[in-house]
């Protein structure tokens, strides 16, 4: 059995599918040694919306998990999607007293940066430091110890609802796990499919689920904007299946057998046999017409997506083009529509960076998943300098806020 202690299992709550990604701690990073994954019912657009039906897939997803890895799973990362996560850069300035950075002044300038008001019903999750800036030098990664009077910080902050981070506790809790830390699905998938010299580069990471579409931007060597779109998937198998009156179940069968992301695309025309509803006869459908349902759809993703990094202004900032990944980036024709509409260059995003069963999970829908193992890792580790100081976790919070008023209710 494997030892608990070197354990690092990420938890990756979809709309589509619940997935515990069970890694191992080696001497060269982290093996994964296990998977489980269960339909998830539970979640809308990425958002928990009925706590039983959650807990019981995420009971499954584990249990088959601990079998494949033989291993008891007591605490995992889990990661938080949806349309309530919001990013945004910020920046703090304080004065060097001692004229030299000392790991307290790096606190104060980010706590500097920190101080901007959060409505009461958001939560922070993440605090991304970008760069530092020295007097008038930029770009600085690690200022301890250097010299200078004006230290100066460029962080991104990523915050989430309340009451939907507690949710997912509350859904792991209920399935008997401890949450290590809640983690954004975006930033976790880009730890599994981006090269580091794309990251530096400059580059825009998509991951397309069922119900989320999820946007990470790195430009200038750092993250700059994260968001998620509450599309997916999904909506194409619902147009499919309204624009042919067949069974959701058919449509997203048919959307994965003969679905292009552009009719544009297709070679010749075939025709397919579609099922009906309510008992009719199944009908003939050109294939071209299916297409043609997807298309418009498709191209909605990509456009909000597109429109979401021009607002942000960093659409000349990603020469390294794009990634796209998730369970929906393997509909065929996509990363040749994306790269019409982002006029970029785009590939197909699956894990890499871990080791072990590295081929069950080649796929873009394990990327969230292997990308929590990674970020666990990275953090216990200290390795990883990405998304290294992190804001006291939400529970940690909660706990603490609980505690001040034990101590001020019966002090
Ligand atoms: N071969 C495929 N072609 C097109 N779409 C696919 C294919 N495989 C999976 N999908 C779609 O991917 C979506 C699920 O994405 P995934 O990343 O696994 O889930 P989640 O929503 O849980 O993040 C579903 O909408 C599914 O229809
Ligand atoms: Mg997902």
């Amino acid at each position: 059995m494997a030892r608990k202690d070197d354990l690092i299992v990420g938890l990756d709550i979809g709309t589509t599918k619940i997935c515990a990604i069970v890694g191992e701690r080696t001497e060269n990073g982290v093996d994964i040694i296990g998977t489980g994954t269960h339909i998830s019912k539970g979640l809308r657009k990425g958002v928990v919306i009925d706590i039983d039906a959650t807990v019981q897939s995420i009971k499954m997803a584990v249990e088959e998990a601990e079998m494949m890895a033989d291993c008891e799973i007591s605490s995992v990362y889990a990661g938080i999607a949806g349309g309530h996560i919001r990013g945004f850069n910020s920046h703090g300035v304080v004065a060097l007293k001692d004229r030299e950075v000392r790991q307290s002044d790096i606190r104060r300038v980010i706590d500097a940066a920190k101080a901007v008001a959060i409505p009461m019903d958001r939560e922070v999750i993440h605090v991304i430091p970008q760069e530092f800036v020295i007097d008038e030098q930029d770009g600085i990664r690690e200022p301890l110890g250097m010299s200078g009077v004006r230290l100066e910080s460029k962080i991104h902050i990523v915050t989430a609802a309340v009451t939907s981070a507690q949710n997912i506790v509350k859904s792991c809790n209920k399935a008997g796990l401890n949450v290590i830390d809640i983690v954004l699905e975006p930033l976790a998938s880009a730890q599994a499919v981006l090269a580091s010299d794309e990251r530096d580069l400059g580059v825009c990471m998509i991951y397309i689920g069922g119900g989320t579409t999820d946007i990470a931007v790195f430009a200038d060597g750092s993250i700059n904007n994260t968001s998620v779109l509450g599309l997916g998937g999904y909506h194409l198998t619902n147009d499919i299946a309204v624009g042919l009156r067949t069974p959701f179940d058919e449509a997203e069968r048919i959307k994965k057998q003969f679905g292009v992301a552009s009719a544009r695309y297709l070679a010749s025309d075939d025709v397919l046999t579609v099922p009906s509803v309510g008992g009719r006869r199944p009908r003939e459908v050109s294939r071209k017409i299916l297409c043609e349902i997807i298309e418009p759809r498709a191209e909605e993703i990509l456009s909000l997506a597109r429109q979401e990094i021009v607002r942000s202004g960093l659409d000349d900032k990603i020469p390294s083009g794009l990634v796209l990944t998730g369970g929906a980036s393997a509909l065929a024709g996509l990363s040749e529509l994306a790269e019409e509409i982002f006029e970029a260059p785009v590939r197909i995003g699956t894990p890499t960076n871990v080791g072990g069963l590295l081929d069950v999970v080649r796929s873009p829908m394990y990327a969230t998943g292997v990308g929590l193992v990674g970020y666990g890792y990275s953090q216990e580790s200290g390795r990883f300098k990405g998304f290294r100081i992190r804001d006291e976790s939400i529970f940690g919070r909660v706990k603490q806020r609980m505690r001040d008023w034990f101590y001020t209710e019966f002090a």
